[in-house]
C-alpha cells in the first residue's frame, strides 16, 4: 500500500513586497538579495493567520481532489510557524473545515516538514490506518523574523500549500529521510525561555538566526545525496524523473544541486523569485503551482526534496 496525490491546493497572502521595498525600509538592495539568492519578492501577512491560510489552501485541494472533509482520516500539518502551542494548528484547520473524522497533529521539521508529512501519510496508509490524509506544509515566518536582521528577514515568505494523498497499492513511493540535531544551531529560532516561580528571567521571545554559509554548505552537500539515495533504492535512471521539486531557499543551491547530480537546470522548477524561502510551505506551494498550470500529468515521475532546520532533510519519490 503506497500513496497517490489526489489533488493539491495553495495560499499566498495577498501583499507581495519586492526587494526595492525592503531596501526603503532597511540597508539592503534588490542586487545583493536577487545575485545572491534568485529571490525577487516574496508575500507578508497582514492579517492572515497560520490557520487562514491553511485553511484556504485546503479548501482548494479538497475541491480538486473531490473528498469532502469528512472523509480525511488524518490532518498533518507541519509549520515552524503554529499560531499556538495548543491547540495544533491542524486541529484548528479541523475545526474549520468541518473534517470531524480526522485525527490531527502538527509536524514541525522546518524545511523539511512537508516531506515528513508525506512520509508519515505513506507510513500510516502501509500500516492500513488511513486511507485519506490532508498533508499541509504553511508559514507566517514574518512573525518569526527579527526585521532589524537583514542577513535574515529578506529571505523568508509567508504562504501555505497541501495536497490530499490517498491510499494506492498500484504506486510506487521511495522515501528517505535524516535528521541531525548535533547541527541544530546553525539554524534556530527559540522558543520562550525557562521562566517559573524558581528561575526570574527578563529574556523577551527570540527570532530566527542563522549561519547562511552553513545551512548553505550542508544543503549542496546532503540534497544531491538524499535524492541519489532515493534513485538509488528504486533502480531509477534520473532520466525517467520529470521534475525533481526541491525546497525553494536559494537558486544557487538548486543550481550545484543540478550541477552535482548531473541534470539539466530546466528539470527543477523554481518560485523562489516570487515567493522567498516559505520554509514548509515551499514544496507544496511550488507543486500546486506545477499542477494548476498544467505541468503534471497522470504517471509522470517526479523527486521532492526537502532540507533545513533540525537539520532535516529528505526526498520522496512518487507517481503523479
Ligand atoms: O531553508 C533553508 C534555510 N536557509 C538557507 O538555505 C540559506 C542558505 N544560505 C544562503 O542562502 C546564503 O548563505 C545567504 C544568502 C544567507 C548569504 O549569502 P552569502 O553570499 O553567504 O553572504 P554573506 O553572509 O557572506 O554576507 C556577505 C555580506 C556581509 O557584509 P560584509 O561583512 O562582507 O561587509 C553582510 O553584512 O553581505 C552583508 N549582508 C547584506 N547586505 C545587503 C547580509 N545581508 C545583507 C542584505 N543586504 N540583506
Amino acid at each position: 500500500m503506497s500513496i497517490k496525490i489526489l489533488g493539491t491546493g495553495s495560499y499566498l497572502p495577498e501583499k507581495r513586497i519586492t526587494n526595492d521595498d525592503l531596501s526603503k525600509v532597511m540597508d539592503t538592495s534588490d542586487e545583493w538579495i536577487s545575485s545572491r539568492t534568485g529571490i525577487r519578492a516574496r508575500h507578508i501577512s497582514v492579517k492572515d493567520t497560520t490557520c487562514d491560510m491553511a485553511v484556504k489552501a485546503a479548501r482548494i485541494a479538497l475541491e480538486e481532489s473531490k473528498v469532502a472533509p469528512e472523509e480525511l482520516d488524518y490532518i498533518f500539518l507541519a509549520t515552524v510557524s503554529p499560531d499556538c502551542a495548543t491547540p495544533s494548528t491542524a486541529c484548528l484547520v479541523q475545526s474549520e473545515l468541518g473534517a470531524v473524522n480526522a485525527t490531527c497533529m502538527d509536524i514541525n521539521a522546518a524545511c523539511s516538514g512537508f516531506l515528513f508529512g508525506l512520509n508519515t501519510a505513506m507510513a500510516y496508509t502501509k500500516a492500513k490506518m488511513a486511507k485519506k490524509i490532508l498533508v499541509i506544509g504553511v508559514e507566517t515566518l514574518s512573525k518569526l523574523m527579527d526585521w532589524n536582521d537583514r542577513s535574515t528577514c529578506v529571505l523568508f515568505g509567508d504562504g501555505a500549500g497541501c495536497a490530499v494523498v490517498e491510499a494506492d497499492e498500484s504506486k510506487d513511493v521511495i522515501v528517505d529521510v535524516g535528521s541531525d540535531g548535533s547541527l541544530g544551531k546553525v539554524l534556530m529560532c527559540e522558543e520562550r525561555p525557562l521562566k517559573n516561580f524558581l528561575v526570574d528571567n527578563d529574556e523577551s521571545m527570540s527570532y530566527v538566526s542563522m549561519n547562511g554559509s552553513e545551512v548553505f554548505r550542508f544543503a549542496v552537500k546532503k540534497v544531491p545525496k538524499t535524492v541519489q539515495a532515493v534513485l538509488d533504492q528504486g533502480h531509477i535512471d534520473k532520466d525517467d524523473i520529470k521534475y525533481f521539486v526541491l525546497h525553494q531557499a536559494n537558486q544557487r543551491i538548486i543550481e550545484s544541486v543540478a550541477r552535482r547530480l548531473k541534470v539539466d537546470l530546466d528539470k527543477f522548477p523554481m518560485n523562489l523569485d516570487q515567493c522567498g524561502n516559505t520554509s514548509a510551505a515551499s514544496i507544496p506551494i511550488l507543486l500546486d503551482q506545477m499542477n494548476k498550470e498544467g505541468m503534471l500529468e497522470r504517471g509522470d515521475k517526479i523527486i521532492l526534496c526537502g532540507f533545513g532546520g533540525g537539520l532535516t532533510w529528505g526526498a520522496i519519490y512518487l507517481e503523479w
